[in-house]
């Protein structure tokens, strides 16, 4: 498969072919994702919980996130690569996002950006995308946020709260966002967004007229980190979890039964070798 490239995603946009996004944490979960055809990877800064066993998006560094996104991109051949750009690194001024995206690519080996909020961050994604870094832009429920929104809460379910989401959308299209997330926004809004700008939408918790969808990998594939809660629009595809459950303990039982290893796991003296060191 082709590398796909930002013309590749408008032209799917542009054939009305839903694109796929899947987020990855490290070399083997970007190995199949890619494998799979996913359109584009995400190095989500959901990794914070989902593979470092943080409380939340807040704690994550931007050195942690240019770690995984190094080892995502050693793996993916034909996927777009997104990074989230990490809370604290973006929000200060144009020139902070400008400068922590050029370390994204530069450290981190990814194609592009991501980061949360609209109309009060146009001029963030303004400068980052003049410097030649595609921006993904990010609205709706903002995880990083989650202090001042008041927790994990679908957004724009007001009339107020839907025409604020569509001033967003808007702002980040003319800012020159390459595409938009959409997460947890009611159905209706999500496809009225997306029907009025001229970028893909990427929803999660959006439904189903938006342009492509994302998802948290580990949530999709079932390969829950402890305490995980699923929201309402995850599908579980998988249950990797309970599949590497059995492998473990079947291997502890064999270990303790002396089962394990059987004679073809092991290397042979040769013959002659043995008969001598036996003596
Ligand atoms: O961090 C993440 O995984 C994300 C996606 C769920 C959009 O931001
Ligand atoms: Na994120």
């Amino acid at each position: 498969r082709k590398p796909v490239t930002i013309n590749t995603l408008q032209s799917l946009y542009r054939k009305n072919e839903p694109i796929t996004m899947i987020t990855a944490h490290d070399f083997p979960s970007a190995h199949v994702a890619d494998h799979a055809g996913m359109d584009m990877i995400l190095v989500g800064d959901s990794l914070a919980m989902v593979a470092l066993g943080m409380e939340d998006t807040s704690e994550v560094m931007m050195e942690e996130m240019i770690l995984h996104c190094r080892s995502v991109a050693r793996a993916t051949k034909s996927a777009f690569t997104v990074g989230d750009l990490p809370m604290g690194t973006y929000e200060i001024a144009p020139e902070q996002g400008l400068e922590s995206a050029i370390r994204m690519v530069k450290e981190g080996r990814i194609k592009s950006v991501k980061l949360e909020g609209g109309i009060e961050m146009a001029p963030t994604i303004a400068k980052i995308t003049r410097a030649g870094i595609p921006v993904l832009a990010h609205i709706g429920l903002t995880p990083q946020r989650q202090n001042s929104l008041g927790g994990f809460r679908v957004q724009g379910k007001s009339t107020a709260g839907a025409l604020k989401l569509i001033e967003d959308a808007l702002a980040v299209q003319e800012a020159g966002a390459f595409a938009v997330v959409l997460e947890a926004v009611p159905a209706e809004v999500a496809g009225l967004v997306t029907r009025n700008l001229a970028i893909p939408t990427i929803g999660i918790g959006a439904g189903n007229g938006c342009s492509g969808q994302v998802l948290v990998q580990v949530d999709m594939t079932g390969n829950f980190p402890p305490g995980r809660i699923l929201p309402k629009f995850v599908k579980q595809y998988g249950d990797v979890w309970s599949e590497s459950m059995r492998a473990i303990q079947a291997y502890k039982a064999d270990v303790k039964s002396r089962a394990y290893p059987a004679v073809e796991h092991t290397y042979p003296m040769p013959k002659d070798e043995l008969a001598e060191f036996e003596k």
